[in-house]
């Protein structure tokens, strides 16, 4: 049985000497070592020996055992080892290959002007209005009777707005003012909110005009606000929109639902003042109306112009962005030209 166990043993040795890869190692382990491996099947046969022979044998067969362990664990490591760098090697990536191109959409000019010209705003402390308060889709009432528009104002006239078939007095809004009303409507004084959001002419379309644009609206009204605090609001606007360097004015002019009515023009980025094709020769471009709510809008929508007063702007997206960026023809913004979109 010695001599039995040890050509086992020496077989094991080979065996395990011989396998590369740890699956084959297992089967040889399983071979000899499992319960059903050969020590164990000779280990069985123990019973049959005299005491002493029990011992001999039972000791040698328990040393070859641990050793053929202790080889199969060693074995065991050292496979590991190879196989383990040998999937890395397998699995390695090259970092300075080119990568895939992925193409990035982005934020559309008018959006990221609308965004900025926002958040301007918001610093200075007017909050955005809600959707409701703002739609595009008015009624006369909102977009020109609460806003102090007579009935023969030309601005009403079927070649400036458009109406709808939905009814009679449906439009879609030709400005964004209405706002000012649906908020005055529901909310009683302090009220200081902005209002971005499309409006609609039924305009010839050239480099200057559109059938459709934006605006951003503001409203500001609670106990003596004064065109002083309208002029304070607009010029750290326009400073930090365009910098402080660009050269603005306020000139005036008139709005029926404001009364002082302001115009702001910023100098002409084309000609940088001198006077071009795209400011008709004036050096200046218009980028905003203002002035102090009128009296008889405010009484329309029950807030007493006695005790409060206020003023309200409203801003061209189009027109600040073509300032900012040198844009010289609005239909730019609308033809999804990607060599256009991409510069921004
Ligand atoms: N709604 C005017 C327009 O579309 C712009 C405007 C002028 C808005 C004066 C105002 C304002 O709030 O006070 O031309």
């Amino acid at each position: 049985m010695k001599e039995q166990l040890e050509r086992i043993y020496t077989n094991a040795v080979a065996d395990i000497e011989k396998v590369d890869s740890i699956s084959l190692l297992e089967d040889v382990k399983g071979k000899y070592l499992s319960r059903k491996g050969e020590f164990n099947e000779i280990k069985k046969n123990l019973k049959n020996l005299s005491d002493e022979d029990k011992r001999i044998v039972g000791s040698l067969a328990n040393d070859i055992t641990s050793k053929l362990e202790k080889l199969v664990q060693e074995k065991y490591d050292s496979l590991y080892k190879t196989e383990l760098n040998k999937k890395l090697q397998k699995e390695r990536i090259d970092v300075t290959l080119p990568g895939k191109f992925v193409p990035k959409g982005k934020v559309h000019p008018l959006t990221s002007t609308t965004h900025e010209i926002v958040s301007i705003l918001q610093g200075l402390g007017f909050s955005v209005v809600e959707s409701k308060d703002s739609p595009e889709v008015e009624t006369e009432y909102f977009n020109f009777d609460m806003l102090n528009i007579p009935k023969d104002h030309p601005a009403r006239d079927v070649q400036d707005t458009f109406f709808t078939t939905l009814a009679p007095n449906v439009v879609l809004r030709s400005q964004t003012s209405g706002a000012q009303i649906h908020v005055m409507e529901n909310k009683k004084p302090p009220i200081r909110v902005i209002s971005p959001g499309r409006v609609y002419r039924n305009e010839n379309i050239n480099a200057r005009k559109y059938n459709f644009f934006h605006q951003i609206e503001g409203l500001y009204v609670d106990k003596n606000i004064t065109f002083g605090d309208l002029k304070g609001v607009l010029n750290e606007f326009i400073r930090i929109y365009f910098g402080a360097s660009r050269p603005t004015r306020f000139r005036s002019s008139f709005f029926p639902f404001t009364e002082p009515s302001a115009e702001v023009d910023v100098q002409c980025i084309m000609c940088g003042g001198k006077g071009c094709r795209t400011c008709s020769g004036t050096g200046w471009l218009e980028i905003l109306g203002a002035g102090m709510v009128d009296p008889n809008v405010l009484r329309g929508v029950g807030i007493d112009p006695e005790i409060y007063s206020g003023f309200a702007f409203g801003m061209g997206v189009e027109r600040l962005a073509m300032l900012k960026y040198a844009i010289d023809d609005i239909r730019l913004f609308f033809n999804d030209d990607v060599r256009f979109l991409n510069q921004f």
